[in-house]
């Protein structure tokens, strides 16, 4: 394991990610993921979109990033999604309140639970000062600020509009039209990979906190009332939990459970947080993060989004911190209800019922005729208003007069002008507002999640070497073909020619006839590339003729086997059909790395 600067250092010397516009002096809480970054970010994508799109049996779809400023009314998050703002008198330089307390507090692991007045009263109270100037922090108001970045949309002072803070909102606002696709039928899931936007106060850690950040959000909708999750199929998965009671007691520590069992004895209170919780935990096994260094922790009251009713993250250990990786959070029906409210179309589904019912039905029949001359323009809004009390209350009607608010003003009607009658209706099914639970994993804190956790240092023919122990399926190049010399032609037709074939056959390889072997595989070794196949004299003539070694990558192991098996070979180890060791059994070991040429 090497320290975040070694990691640091490689990941900029190698083209994994870099911090942006360096040319222009560089933005704080931007970064470019570099060739080998991108790919390695693509293959995570992939993997995601398999598990969670493909075997979950869900739709993908992509939604425009900016919205209108309405869609973030409707969502809470013009009102709601702030973090905790100080600024230094002295310098003017922002800082967020709440990390600034938990780095000096040992006991306080999350500040944002406390609230923004009691984390000002800390400041104070341990007289922090500024971390870049060094001025007090005491006594300076600590506010919220809003992480949305504005922007106009339209030419002139066009329409207010907003990027999207979460991809979440670019599902829920087409939620008319895709249970259309899904045929009104619950329950059903939505995928969605892509861009995120947050103004982040104090953007740190390389690309853990950034101001533009990639999302693979899942939001299943369900009826709370009658659907359950496949558990099933995770009931077994072996779970490390930090429950917030847990996390409350001084003498608090992990719970080591299974899925089936958090359910059970509701540790995890909702079954599809848990299903969820149990899907994502062999899809972070299945692209490498290490389950040693992997938690679920439950959000305090205080730290929760304010969509959410329940939630759990997945933290991956680095650098002896947790850092979330992804969200399971029981959103209920919050966002459907607020879009409903908001917005013209219906957010429900019709839900039929088995067989037809019949039932008494509260309806109101206003008499206009009175109304009007009554109450003139507002007459209208007073009926509406009468028919929605029959609804929700028909007791009100029991007297000689009823009273209702319209725009917060009392009006009372006599009885016999709304009409008021119970009727016997027969109804098919009736609206429901579907729950929503959601699955949001961040792809650029998994990526770097995957190297941390692969960085590896040891000693190979008496040298030191770093390497990244990626996953076949996730590592940026799966194989690296070599001819040991450049300058023999027969050797580079051949590797050439392997290369070709390999690329036809989908995988991604890198040619490589520059400098030694040793420093070819290296590297190899420090882009995670899983398999090098090296084109050498043995392999052309002799015995060992039309056959070429192929090196594993963390071994540094290699073995030689006949040209015609690459291929078939490299797919079986992508695909974990076999493992390195078993084709030890079947080929002939070569003794050392090629060092020589
Ligand atoms: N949609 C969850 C989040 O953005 O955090």
């Amino acid at each position: 394991m090497g320290t975040q600067r070694d990691l640091m250092e490689l990941a900029k010397r190698r083209g994994f990610f870099f911090g942006s516009n360096g040319a222009y002096g560089g933005t704080a809480g931007f970064y470019t993921f570099g060739p080998e970054g991108a790919a390695l970010k693509h293959n995570v994508e992939s993997a995601w979109r398999d598990q969670f799109t493909v075997r979950l049996g869900n739709d993908e779809i992509e939604a425009p990033t900016i919205m209108p400023e309405a869609v973030f009314e409707a969502s809470g998050h013009l009102d709601g999604f702030d973090d905790m703002l100080v600024e230094c008198a002295e310098c003017g330089t922002s800082h967020r309140a709440d990390h600034l307390i938990e780095d000096a507090v040992d006991e306080i692991e999350d500040a944002e639970a406390l609230g923004s007045k009691k984390v000002g009263d800390l400041i104070a109270e341990h007289d922090l000062a500024c971390p870049t100037c060094g001025a007090s922090l005491a006594g300076e108001p600590v506010e919220d600020f809003n992480l949305m970045f504005e922007t106009s949309i339209g030419p002139g002072t066009g329409q207010p509009g907003y990027m999207r803070p979460e991809t979440a909102q670019g599902i829920f606002v087409e939620f008319p039209r895709l249970k259309e696709y899904a045929r009104g039928q619950l329950p059903f899931g939505v995928t969605q990979i892509g861009t995120a936007y947050r103004n982040e106060i104090s953007p740190r850690r390389g690309i853990i906190r950034v101001r533009e950040f990639t999302q693979a959000e899942l939001e299943q909708f369900i009826d709370p009332k009658e659907d359950e999750p496949p558990l099933g199929e995770v009931e077994d998965v072996a779970v490390t939990l930090y429950p917030a009671t847990e996390q409350h007691d001084a003498d608090g520590d992990y719970l080591t459970t299974t899925i089936g069992e958090a359910v059970e004895k509701e540790v995890i209170g909702s079954p599809w947080v848990a299903y969820f919780m149990g899907v994502a935990q062999g899809w972070y096994e299945r692209v490498g993060v290490d389950m040693d260094r992997f938690r679920f922790r439950q959000h305090l009251a205080g730290e929760r989004a304010h969509y959410a009713a329940d939630c759990w993250d997945a933290e991956s250990e680095i650098d002896g911190n947790w850092i979330e990786i992804a969200g399971f959070a029981y959103r209920s029906d919050y966002d459907l209800l607020k879009h409903g409210a908001y917005a013209e179309d219906r957010f429900t589904v019709f839900k039929r019922y088995d067989e037809p019912v019949t039932v008494e039905k509260a309806v109101v029949d206003p008499d206009m005729s009175a109304l009007g001359p009554e109450f003139g323009g507002t007459a209208s809004d007073i009926a509406a208003a009468l028919e929605a009390l029959a609804d929700a209350d028909p007791d009100a009607f029991d007297g000689d007069e009823v009273t209702v608010d319209v725009d917060g003003e009392r009006y009372s009607v006599d009885t016999d002008v709304a009409n008021f009658a119970v009727e016997t209706q027969t109804e098919a099914g009736e609206h429901i507002t579907p729950h929503v639970v959601e699955p949001s994993f961040g792809v650029g804190r998994t990526v770097y999640t995957l190297l941390e956790h692969g960085y590896r240092e040891d000693e190979v023919d008496g040298e030191t070497r770093t390497y990244l122990s990626l996953a076949p399926e996730i590592a940026p190049t799966t194989v690296a073909v070599f001819p040991l010399v450049s300058n023999d032609d027969a050797l580079v037709d051949v590797a050439t020619d392997i290369s070709r074939t390999l690329r036809q056959a989908g995988v991604s390889v890198s040619y490589d006839d520059s400098g030694s072997i040793g420093r070819r595989y290296r590297r190899q070794d420090e882009v995670g590339t899983p398999f090098c196949v090296t084109v050498d004299q043995d392999g052309l003539e002799g015995d060992g003729q039309n056959t070429v070694t192929l090196r594993e990558r963390d071994s540094a192991a290699q073995i030689r086997l006949p040209l015609d098996r690459v291929a078939d070979e490299i797919a079986a180890l992508v695909a974990d059909e076999q493992t390195f060791d078993e084709l030890h059994g079947r080929y002939s070991a070569v003794d050392t790395d090629v060092t020589a040429a």
